[in-house]
């Protein structure tokens, strides 16, 4: 199976240390039947050779910008029309300001100006680089014209440091490469998702917050990636890197949460509510810092609006799933909300004793109007997969219906 067979792939390489994986994803890519390009920097060069590069992907690898040899062959301009991807693996800090600010001081600059071709950066820096405002505020500025970000995760560093910054592996840019090309099932549709908790602040320091882990909602962003699904991840405090391919926004409180939803949910096909919204919110978050001046306190709670209600109660609304926690009598409470929210499908799952918050598996009811399905217990990353599965024949199913 070659799946991104004679798809024309142009790989840029910065000065990084983790620029010498990007031979193995030049190798994973060329293996996948690609035809690679290497475009190097300079400072790339004092991390990896280009000989390597070029016997890997069999093409000189191209650094100079007037380079009068190169350029005969297939100049800069005709080497950005020739891509249909462009890839920075590793994508330093220098090179996403470079590009924020549009400049073209080198070949793979410039070709990033020049190109029409989408462009996917896997960023890869010390952790205080990346939490850095100047580069957050330059990966927010490229993430609005359409750059898309894998990654980057978090981890040990080659400098000793431990956090955001490390390059994703190869392997997983190879499958948000191959997805990107895939005729998945999900092809051309938008998918908005919530996932983990959210945070209601107290005062400057407290907040009401719960268990979720997120991890059922990054699952099924990596699953719907898989089916070529263009994903967009509304996410709570959660400590999970952003899976390959996916465009996340991070936010704290539900009505964090519901703006981030209203703003993305135009054009979106298939919205998953996996989020443990909480339910009330403090009437009012203290501006100082509460003190311990009485024995009791009495906290004045308001609801939360229902961000899955709004959306499903919409003129043109998505095809809707929610999710529903509960501890006893599952199948009775789901469906009494499926029906309650105007819902086109619920996952149900019963919670309490260990079982689905900040756990690894977790077993789910899904119940749409006129069937249901049982997923046994089993790895969230199956679990996800499996949901999509049902999600994308009932997606199916209703719009064929509406289409006759
Ligand atoms: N949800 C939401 N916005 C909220 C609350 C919930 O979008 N303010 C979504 C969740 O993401 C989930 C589903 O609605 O998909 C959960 O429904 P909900 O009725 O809130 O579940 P519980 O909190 O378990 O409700 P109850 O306490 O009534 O059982």
């Amino acid at each position: 199976m070659q799946p991104l067979r004679g798809r024309r792939l142009l790989l840029g390489i910065t000065g990084g240390i983790a620029a010498y994986k990007a031979a193995e994803l030049a190798r994973l890519l060329v293996k996948d039947g690609a035809e690679v390009q290497v475009v190097m920097t300079r400072a790339a060069e004092a991390f990896i050779g280009t000989m390597t590069l070029q016997a890997i992907t069999g093409r000189p690898v191209r650094e100079a910008l007037f380079d009068a040899q190169h350029e005969a062959a297939m100049g800069h301009i005709e080497l950005a029309r020739w891509a249909e991807l462009v890839i920075v693996a590793p994508a330093t800090a220098d090179f996403l300001a470079h590009a924020a600010a549009g400049m073209a001081h080198d070949l793979l600059s410039t070709l990033c100006l020049a190109t029409t071709a989408p462009l996917v950066v896997a960023p890869a820096m010390n952790q205080a680089m990346w939490r850095h405002a100047a580069t957050q505020a330059n990966v927010a500025l490229l993430q609005s014209r359409g750059v898309s970000l894998l990654g980057p995760d978090e981890g040990a560093q080659a400098c000793g440091d431990v956090g955001p910054g490390r390059m994703l592996e190869p392997v997983e840019i190879q499958r948000a490469v191959r997805a990107r090309f895939a005729d998945g099932r999900l092809s051309g549709r938008k998918v908005l998702l919530t996932a983990g908790p959210t945070r209601e602040a107290l005062d400057p320091v407290r907040f009401l917050g719960n268990r979720s882990s997120g991890k059922m909602g990054f699952a099924l962003a990596t699953a719907l990636v898989a089916e070529g699904a263009s994903v967009t991840l509304v996410a709570g405090p959660v400590s999970l890197p952003t899976p390959a391919g996916v465009e996340r926004i991070d936010v704290e409180s539900a009505l964090q949460m519901r703006e981030a939803v209203f703003t993305s949910v135009p054009g979106t096909a298939i919205f998953i509510a996996c989020a443990a919204v909480a339910d009330f919110r403090p009437a009012a978050a203290a501006e100082q810092k509460i003190k311990k001046t009485s024995e009791t306190l009495a906290l004045e709670l308001i609801r939360n609006p229902d961000i899955l209600s709004e959306v499903a109660a919409l003129p043109q609304r998505p095809f809707c799933v929610g999710f529903a926690a509960e501890t006893d009598d599952v199948e009775a409470y789901a469906q009494a909300k499926l029906r309650a929210k105007r819902l086109d499908m619920i996952a149900a799952n019963r919670v309490g004793a260990s079982r689905g918050f900040e756990v690894d598996d977790n077993a789910l009811l899904v119940i749409w109007e006129g069937g249901q399905q049982s997923l046994p217990t089993q790895p969230k990353s199956r679990l996800a997969a499996q949901l999509v599965n049902l999600i994308v024949d009932r997606f199916d199913a209703q719009t064929a219906a509406e289409n006759t």
